[in-house]
């Protein structure tokens, strides 16, 4: 059977390790042309061998999507030559759990950095590309995954100040034409990514194939948002 994102192109962030990388091979093993982006570009290299000896389509971006022009510049590298856009899966991410109280500002202007404007800065350069995509695409409908936290919604002593701007954002723009917009909101930062694996974005939209494409959801994983905090 043909796979399900054959001759679709997928740009994902934060590819270099954890959820992004696992991602990005997950949907590489789905038949997209994936590009990896994230500054580790040896870790990207090794990524992209992997996809490439199981017959996929890797390609490397290096950048700190901190900075806009490198963020636009990976959606522009990835459409000049893998030409197009179907997927963005914004993942990459910081993670600086600590007590709200005491919680150093530099932390807090890292993640709103890259949680918040990293996401945006790749969000508007792919948007026309995403729409493009979905109009002339085997599928008709175009995929922007944004990865926050489950601890922007059941914060509880921790705090990430980033992560609620990316719901608003997802919910803002659930109905944008036919790219649909979602964002998936992990639980459990001390589970290596691995055990995790059966809730990347990948499985999301590949389920997402069979039935009408959701909009504007903010999906956290289940089964721990209910956990005492530690
Ligand atoms: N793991 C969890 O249980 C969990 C729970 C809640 C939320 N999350 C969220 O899920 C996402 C992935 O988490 P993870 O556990 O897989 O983390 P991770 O292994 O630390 O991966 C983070 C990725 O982001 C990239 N990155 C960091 N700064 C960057 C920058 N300025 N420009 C481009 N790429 C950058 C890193 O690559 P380089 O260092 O090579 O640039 C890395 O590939 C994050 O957004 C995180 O906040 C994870």
């Amino acid at each position: 059977m043909k796979p399900v994102l054959d001759g679709t192109v997928a740009l994902v962030t934060g590819a270099s390790s954890g959820i992004g990388a696992a991602t990005a091979a997950a949907l590489a093993a789905q038949g997209a042309a994936v590009a990896l982006a994230a500054r580790r570009k040896d870790r990207l290299e090794a990524l992209a061998t992997d996809i490439r000896d199981q017959g996929g389509t890797a390609l490397v971006l290096e950048c700190d999507i901190t900075n806009e022009q490198q963020a636009a510049a990976a959606v522009e590298h990835t459409v000049s030559r893998l030409g197009r856009l179907d997927t963005l899966i914004n993942n990459a991410g910081v993670m600086l759990l600590g007590p709200v109280a005491d919680a150093p500002l530099p932390e807090w202007q890292q993640m709103v950095q890259l949680n918040v404007l990293g996401v945006l800065y790749c969000a508007h350069a792919a948007l026309p590309h995403l729409l493009r995509a979905a109009a002339d695409g085997p599928r008709q409908v175009a995929d922007m995954v944004n990865i926050s936290s489950v601890a922007g919604r059941a914060a509880r002593h921790q705090a990430r100040p980033s992560d609620q701007p990316v719901h608003s954002f997802t919910t803002l723009l659930a109905d944008l034409g036919t790219i649909c917009l979602n964002t998936i909101a992990p639980a459990d930062p001390q589970l290596p990514a691995r055990h995790r694996a059966h809730r990347s974005p990948a499985a999301g939209i590949r389920a997402a194939r069979h039935q009408p494409p959701p909009r504007g959801r903010v999906v956290s994983t289940p089964a721990r948002t209910s956990r005492k905090p530690r």
